[in-house]
C-alpha cells in the first residue's frame, strides 16, 4: 500500500512539543486522507476502539455522505458512530470491508501489534480478519523493537480464569487479572506481563490453543497492512 507522499507535514506538527493527543489526531486525519479518495458510495468501513480511533470517527463524520456506513469493533465505537449519524452494520450483513482503521498499544517494524488495552481485542481481531486493508494509526510512543513492554491482553471465558492463568505461567508469563472489567462479550481479561514475545506468531498460536482463551491481543498472524505513525516531524507511513 503506498501513499502519494511518504510524509505529511503540517505547520502545527513542525512546532516542537506536540502532545500525544495531537499526534493521535494527526494520524487519524492521515487515515481519513488516505481512505477518502478510495471510498465508494456503498463502502462500509471497519472502525476500531480507543482514543486514536475516536479521533478517526470524528473525522469520518465530516465525510459521512460519501460512504454507506461502518462496522464497529466495540459497543463504545458503535455508540460514537451513531451519535455522528453514521449507520452501524452487523459484520454478518456486510459483504465487503475494504478498510479497517484502528489504534494499537504497541507495534514493531513488521506491523505486528499488541492490542486490547481497551479490552476490545476480540471484535477488533474479527473485523481486522475480514478487512482487505488494515490501517493502524498510532503515535510514535507505540513503536518498539520487540513487542512486550505493554502487558499482553487475553480475553478469557470467566470459568476458565484460573486454568488459563496456570497455563500462562507454564508458558513463562505472569498473568494479572484485570479487576472489574467485563468485555462486550461478557468475558474477563488477563494481562500477561514479562512474556518473551520475540516470536509473536508462535506465542499468538500457543495462547490460542489454551482452552478457555477466546482471543489474545497479538496481531501477528494478521498484522496491519499500513502503519500511520505520528511523530514530531510528521506522519510517517510504513511500509
Ligand atoms: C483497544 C485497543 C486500542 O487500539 C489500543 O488500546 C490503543 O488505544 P489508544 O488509541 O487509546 O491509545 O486495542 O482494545
Amino acid at each position: 500500500v503506498l501513499l502519494a507522499e511518504d510524509t505529511f507535514l503540517s505547520a502545527m506538527q513542525q512546532e516542537a512539543g506536540m502532545t500525544q493527543d495531537e499526534l493521535k489526531q494527526a494520524v487519524a486525519k492521515a487515515a481519513l486522507d488516505y481512505i477518502a479518495p478510495r471510498l465508494e458510495r456503498n463502502s462500509v468501513i471497519g472502525v476500531g476502539t480507543g482514543s486514536t480511533a475516536n479521533y478517526f470517527i470524528d473525522y469520518l463524520a465530516g465525510i459521512r455522505n460519501d460512504f454507506d456506513g461502518a462496522v464497529a469493533s466495540s459497543d463504545a465505537t458503535a455508540e460514537r458512530l451513531k451519535k455522528h449519524g453514521i449507520p452501524v452494520y452487523d459484520l454478518n450483513a456486510v459483504a465487503d470491508l475494504e478498510f479497517y482503521v484502528d489504534g494499537a498499544d504497541e507495534t514493531n517494524d513488521r506491523l505486528e501489534l499488541i492490542k486490547g488495552g481497551g479490552g476490545a481485542l476480540t471484535r477488533e481481531k474479527i473485523v481486522a480478519a475480514v478487512a482487505k486493508t488494515f490501517i493502524c494509526i498510532a503515535d510514535d510512543s507505540k513503536k518498539v523493537d520487540i513487542l512486550g513492554d505493554f502487558p499482553l491482553p487475553v480475553e478469557v471465558i470467566p470459568m476458565a480464569r484460573s486454568h488459563v492463568g496456570r497455563q500462562i505461567v507454564q508458558l513463562g508469563g505472569d498473568p494479572v487479572y484485570r479487576e472489574g472489567v467485563t468485555t462486550d462479550n461478557g468475558n474477563i481479561i488477563i494481562d500477561i506481563h514479562n512474556m518473551d514475545l520475540s516470536r509473536p506468531i508462535v506465542v499468538e498460536e500457543r495462547l490460542n490453543q489454551i482452552v478457555g482463551v477466546v482471543t489474545n491481543g497479538l496481531f501477528a498472524r494478521r498484522p496491519a497492512d499500513l502503519l500511520l505513525l505520528g511523530t514530531k516531524d510528521g506522519v510517517r507511513s510504513i511500509p
